[in-house]
This record gives structure tokens, C-alpha cells and sequence, in this order.
């Protein structure tokens, strides 16, 4: 989909569906979608008069031209109510509208600026929301389809803006939406396939490949140099499966950076649970538990591309969580990257053994800021649902310029107390620390957790309760929606 910024006049536009809006409770709609109205003689405020279309957030009228306007279609999307908006409401009525439109085969598409200017949001930010939300409300999983698929069929979007001056910052927030949309399409596609395709080595070769294409350094590590380095956690996990498992690590070196952030992602290819085994139901979607990774190699692959001031170390510890004659038991011990002793008392919290290997070997590098992001725990998704991740840190600028970066694109993080006396839950009879501690604080105590291994190095964590949906949302299908990935690349582009 090629989306451009167009000066002129909506009523002059020559496609196949025009895109204006309504905010909930307006009767009378002005500016572009007032001048869209008239020119259907009220064809609109007649739809609102008969109360067939309130403006509700995402809510769709289609308004056919009958040759009044030289568009095929015109659709109004809802904004929802003036007071509560922003920049995620813009994304979730531009993905609406863009399904609207592709459910009518539509293949060329105009779009007025959503509300630019309404609560402080300048058209920059106006235009990144709106092609944001469009490449993800236009995305779907169809690789593996043979059948009755119906690829996305439209091929041009374009803002249209009457006032010239506007058109540089629509021009430059559509480059930013084209980058973040571009990195979570990658990070979509990825947590998307299935774990025969998504195994540890397939992880290497997509992170040696983005290494080629942007010039990034890339090094992959087998089960050998795992077990010979001292990273037991995460050797530990691997030998339950016969599927090899990789230590990736990659480096963007900028010139002249001031700090060098370790972004670090679970890359679980398939959690069974190992013999703290999974039942059915939960099992099923496991194919998802190196989501943290997928965010992780496509912010990795963006930073490669765009170049920011800031030095990037990624590291992706990738297994598959496995039973089988080799694997780990209940209550093995095994010494971790920096030394300590876990005893495995759940093999099913085996996220936090890799993460803590790899956030040990980071502050071993001498980074000086760590973020991980992991499906860690099914607690997070009790917590807060699908629609947010938890976002724990030692430092609260890091997590509030992490909150931040979300929030500009979209992706919602709640903060959640790395409270020091559950450390509790996690001392052990005969090692150092345990791994799984009570049902109780489940959350906070993965978090805890890997903690334990950053040592002083400002760090962040993003548990991955918003990586998938069971559902079609407004901005995703159901499956994937790349959590995670816009966060990290804004922080990292914002350096
Ligand atoms: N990958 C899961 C967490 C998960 C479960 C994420 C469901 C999304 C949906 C993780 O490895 C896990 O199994 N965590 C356990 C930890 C427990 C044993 C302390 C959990 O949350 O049950
Ligand atoms: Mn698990
Ligand atoms: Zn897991």
C-alpha cells in the first residue's frame, strides 16, 4: 500500500472510497466532512437525523456518490466523543475505515486528517496515527492460505490537505508511521507463524539476513557455546528439546552515541510448559511465546535502517520449552550466566531462566540501559487484559519514556510495582532463588525475578499481556498485534 499526503480539496478527489469522519453527538458536521455532505445534498446529516450513525468510535456509514462526487464510496468512521481524544482513537478509526473500504474493494482510497488540532495533536502526529492505523487495520496473516483468500486490494492511500503549509509534517508523519508500521508487520508476521517454521535457527537466519540487508553486526551462538559460556538457564530449558536452540546477538554501533541500550526478547518458540506441563487449552497458542523476540529483531532491523544516535545491542535467547527424556525436572538446580543457583521448581516459568542469562551476559557487555520484553506470565493478561502490557523498571524515566513511546503509536503499557518483599516468594531451600513463586503477585514476581540478574543497570521490562488478541480488535486481527515493537523502536529512534 503506497501512502502519500495530497494538497486539494476533498470534493475533488478521484478514487474508489473517500474517508471522513464524525465525532459522537455532532449533528451538523463541518470542515471536509461538511463540504462531503453538501456536496451529497445532506446525504449525511440525513443519516444522522434518522440516528443511523452517532459517531460512535469506529462505527462506519457508507454514503454512495451516485456521480455527485467523483468517488465511488464516501465512509464516515466515528472518532468517538471530542473530549477523550487522541492519538490511539485516530488509529483504531483509521484501521475501521480501512477495513470498511477493503470490504468493498475498494483499491484506491482518500482520507481526510482526523481532528488534527483537536487536544493539542499537531498534524504530524495527526498523519502518523492515521497511516499507522490504516497499515495496521489493513493487515492480515494469510501466508499460509491456500484458499478463498482475498489479499489486501488496495494499493493507494493518500491524506488529503487543503493548506500547503500542513503538507511537509503529513509528509514526515507518514514517514514515521511507514517505519513503525513496516517494523510491527514484521514482528505480526513473525509471532503469526507456526513454531515448525519459527524455530530457534529460523530466528538466527532472519536476524543474519537483517544483518546483511542493513550492515548491523550479527553474531549466533549454538548449544555448545551456550553450555560452554556458562549459560545454564537457558541450557537448561534447551535440553528438553532436540530442536537446536541459538544465543543471537546483534550490535548497531552509531557514530558518535552517547549510550548503548540493550533491548533483549524471549524467544520461546514453543512453551509446552516442559513436565510443569501445559494443559490443552493453554498449550495452544504457544507458538506465540517469542513475541518479546519478534519485537526485538524488528526493532533491531528499523534502527538498522534509520540509523539513530544511540548504540543497540539485541540479544534473543531462543528455544523451544520441551519434555522428552533430556529435559529438566521439577526441582533441578542449575547456575545461571552471572553465577547464582536456580533451583527449577516450575519448568513452566521458563521464560525468566533464558531472560536472565541474557540480561546478565547485557550487563556484562556494560550497556547502559536494558529492556526486555517477554510473554512472561499468563498473571499480566488477568491483570490487564489484552488491550495493555505491564511495564515494571529501577528507573522512572526510562519507564515513562517508555510509556511514552507507546503511547505514540498506539501501544498501551501499564505500570506495575517491582515490590521488594515478594522477593520472598522467590528464595529456595537449596539453591539461591527459585523460579516460580506464588500464584499470588504472579506478575510482580517474574519481574522480581529477572531483576535479580541486572544488577545497578537501569532497566525495564515489559511483560506481553497485549501480544496477542483472541479476537479481531480494531487495530489487529486475531493473533498477533506486534506489541511492543513500536514502544521499543520510538524509544530507540527518540535518542
Ligand atoms: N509463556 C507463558 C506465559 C503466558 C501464558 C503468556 C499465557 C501468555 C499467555 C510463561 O512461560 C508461563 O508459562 N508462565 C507461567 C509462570 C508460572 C509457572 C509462575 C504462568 O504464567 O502460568
Ligand atoms: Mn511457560
Ligand atoms: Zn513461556
Amino acid at each position: 500500500m503506497n501512502i502519500s499526503a495530497i494538497q486539494g480539496s476533498l470534493t475533488d478527489q478521484v478514487c474508489d472510497a473517500l474517508i471522513v469522519n464524525l465525532f459522537e453527538g455532532v449533528t451538523q458536521p463541518g470542515g471536509g466532512t461538511g463540504a462531503v455532505d453538501r456536496a451529497l445534498d445532506g446525504a449525511i446529516t440525513g443519516m444522522i437525523k434518522d440516528e443511523e450513525f452517532e459517531g460512535h468510535l469506529g462505527d462506519t456509514l457508507v454514503v454512495p456518490t451516485c456521480g455527485k462526487l467523483p468517488v465511488r464510496k464516501v465512509v464516515v468512521v466515528g472518532l468517538g466523543k471530542r473530549e477523550d481524544f487522541d492519538i490511539r482513537k485516530i488509529m483504531r478509526a483509521s484501521a475501521k475505515a480501512i477495513r470498511k473500504c477493503r470490504d468493498f474493494k475498494a483499491t484506491t482510497v482518500c482520507s481526510i486528517l482526523h481532528g488534527a488540532g483537536i487536544g493539542g495533536i499537531d498534524p504530524r502526529d495527526c498523519a502518523k496515527a492515521v497511516a499507522l492505523g490504516t497499515i495496521l487495520g489493513a493487515y492480515e496473516y494469510i501466508r499460509l492460505k491456500t484458499e478463498n483468500v482475498k489479499p489486501n486490494p488496495i494499493s493507494a492511500f493518500n491524506i488529503v490537505e487543503m493548506s500547503g503549509e500542513k503538507l511537509d509534517s503529513i509528509s514526515c508523519g507518514i514517514h514515521s508511521a511507514q517505519v513503525l508500521g513496516d517494523a510491527i508487520t514484521f514482528t505480526r508476521d513473525m509471532a503469526n507463524e507456526p513454531s515448525n517454521v519459527v524455530t530457534p535457527s529460523y530466528l538466527a537466519e532472519r536476524a543474519e539476513e537483517i544483518a546483511r540487508e542493513t550492515g548491523v553486526e550479527c553474531a549466533v551462538r549454538d548449544r555448545a557455546w551456550i553450555e560452554q559460556n556458562g549459560m545454564g538457564l537457558l541450557a537448561a530449558v534447551a535440553r528438553g528439546s532436540v530442536v537446536e536452540p541459538r544465543f543471537i546477538e546483534m550490535r548497531y554501533t552509531a557514530t558518535g552515541a552517547k549510550k548503548t541500550v540493550a533491548i533483549v526478547g524471549k524467544g520461546i518458540t514453543f512453551d509446552t510448559g516442559g513436565y510443569s506441563l501445559k494443559s490443552t487449552d493453554y498449550m495452544y497458542g504457544m507458538k506465540d511465546d517469542m513475541s518479546g523476540a519478534a519485537a526485538v529483531l524488528a526493532a533491531m532491523r528499523a534502527v538498522g535502517r534509520e540509523k539513530p544516535n544511540v548504540n543497540v545491542v539485541a540479544l534473543i535467547p531462543a528455544t523451544e520449552n520441551m519434555i522428552g527424556p533430556t529435559a529438566i525436572h521439577p526441582g533441578d538446580v542449575f547456575k545461571s550466566y552471572d553465577g547464582k543457583t536456580v533451583e527449577v521448581n516450575n519448568t513452566d516459568a521458563e521464560g525468566r531462566l533464558i531472560l536472565s542469562d541474557a540480561v546478565a551476559y547485557a550487563r556484562k557487555l556494560g550497556v547502559d540501559e536494558i529492556i526486555d520484553a517477554a510473554t512472561l506470565t499468563g498473571a499480566c493478561g488477568i491483570a490487564l487484559g489484552r488491550d495493555m502490557s505491564g511495564i515494571f523498571g529501577t528507573r522512572d524515566d526510562l519507564v515513562e519514556n517508555l510509556i511514552k513511546a507507546g503511547k505514540e503509536c498506539g501501544e498501551l503499557m501499564w505500570r506495575l510495582p517491582l515490590y521488594e518483599d515478594y522477593r520472598e516468594f522467590l528464595k529456595s531451600d537449596v539453591a539461591d532463588l527459585k523460579n516460580a513463586g506464588s500464584r499470588e503477585g504472579a506478575v510482580i514476581n517474574g519481574a522480581l525475578f529477572i531483576g535479580s540478574f541486572v544488577g545497578d543497570i537501569p532497566w525495564a521490562h515489559i511483560d506481553l499481556s497485549s501480544a496477542t488478541v483472541d479476537n479481531d480488535t480494531d487495530l489487529a486481527k486475531k493473533g498477533s498485534t506486534g506489541a511492543a515493537t513500536g514502544t521499543i523502536l520510538g524509544y530507540l529512534l527518540s535518542q
